[in-house]
Parts: structure tokens; C-alpha cells; sequence
């Protein structure tokens, strides 16, 4: 059995009250830049998903969404190349269309990296980024990030898509981890 969070919980670094105000500047933000655009968000799977679900409902324009997943060469550990592969394609072509990646953190860099690389070669009409969280310090690989929710610490944190574990992903505010407190499952 999975543990209750409250048991590893360190702090909420970020409540669900901040993500959503903060999530409603984004998203007029984003209305306000893609005026008469073709805007189509593009969600990584699976941690951007709930933040897809908030951000869209803030943006006043007419647009679509796709899915897409992507995971590290080998098992874990990531090899020195940073290359990721997609393990589920968008359903649609993307060419011509004005391409928002919305991601729920940027931390080394290469999963952005990867799949703006990927995405570039399909012919979008544009190609930009959206990421909730920014680990700013521990990045690797240099991406451009052109709408940034939060910049947050160099600290595992989880909730709100993001998870420990496979787990947790369902809570409402972004949480640290109190290693000591925090059993993983056999
Ligand atoms: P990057 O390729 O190193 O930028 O890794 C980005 C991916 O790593 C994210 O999409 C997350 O799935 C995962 N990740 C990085 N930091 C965290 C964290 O603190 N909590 C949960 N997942 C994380
Ligand atoms: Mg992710």
C-alpha cells in the first residue's frame, strides 16, 4: 500500500490558490499572443495533464490539443545524450499549426530539448513552450522557455500531474518530500 502523503509531506511550496491565479495570468497571456493564430496545445503525457486541464479552460481563444509521451533512452538512468524517444505519437500533423508544448517541469532540459527537435522537423508555423515549473539550477541542456509558471528550487516536489513514484499525481498544490519520512514500495 501506497502512504498517505501527509505522512512524507515536507511543505506545499506551491498551493492549489497560487497555481490557479497564476495559471489565469498564463492563460490571458497566452490569449492575449495568439490572436488570429492556429493555436494547437501539445500536452506531455502524463505529468501535464492536469495543468493542461486548467490552462485551456483559461485561454479565450479557439484551439486544439494532442497528447504525446516521450521517455528516456534505457531504463533510469538517462545516457549522457539526453536523446528521449516517443513512446506515443501526436493523433494529428502539426504542420502549419501554431505548436504550444504545455510540460509540467523543465528540469535537465532534454525531454524539451528532445521534442522541440522532433516537433521543428514536422513544420509547425511556430513551436514554443509552456512549462508550470522551472528547475532552473539544474539545468543541463540550454531550452527555450517562453511561458514559465513558477521557478522553483532544486527539490523533488510532487502533485498536481507531477509524481512520486507513479503516485499523487492527483493532488491539488505542489508538495517537497521529506526523504526520511518517504518509504517507496518494494
Ligand atoms: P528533464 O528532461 O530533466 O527536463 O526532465 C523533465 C521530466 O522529469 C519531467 O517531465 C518530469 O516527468 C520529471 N521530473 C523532473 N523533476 C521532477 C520532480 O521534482 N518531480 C516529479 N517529476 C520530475
Ligand atoms: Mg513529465
Amino acid at each position: 500500500m501506497m502512504q498517505n502523503y501527509r505522512v512524507f509531506l515536507e511543505e506545499i511550496l506551491i498551493s492549489s490558490e497560487e497555481l490557479q491565479k497564476r495559471i489565469a495570468e498564463l492563460g490571458e497571456e497566452i490569449s492575449r499572443d495568439y490572436q488570429g493564430l492556429n493555436l494547437h496545445l501539445v500536452c506531455i503525457l502524463r505529468g501535464g495533464v492536469l495543468f493542461l486541464a486548467d490552462l485551456m479552460r483559461n485561454i479565450d481563444l479557439p484551439h486544439t490539443i494532442d497528447f504525446m509521451a516521450v521517455s528516456s533512452y534505457g531504463s533510469g538512468a538517462r545516457q549522457s545524450t539526453g536523446q528521449v524517444r516517443i513512446t506515443l505519437d501526436l493523433k494529428e500533423d502539426i504542420r502549419d499549426r501554431d505548436v504550444l508544448l504545455v510540460e509540467d517541469i523543465v528540469d535537465s532540459g532534454y525531454t524539451i530539448a528532445s521534442v522541440l527537435e522532433m516537433l521543428a522537423t514536422r513544420h509547425p508555423h511556430s513551436l514554443k513552450v509552456c512549462t508550470l515549473l522551472d528547475k532552473k539550477n539544474r539545468r543541463e541542456v540550454e531550452v527555450p522557455i517562453h511561458y514559465r509558471g513558477f521557478t522553483i528550487p532544486n527539490k523533488f516536489v510532487f502533485g498536481y500531474g507531477l509524481d512520486l513514484d507513479e503516485y499523487y499525481r492527483n493532488l491539488s498544490f505542489i508538495g517537497t518530500v521529506n526523504p526520511d519520512k518517504y518509504q517507496p514500495q518494494e
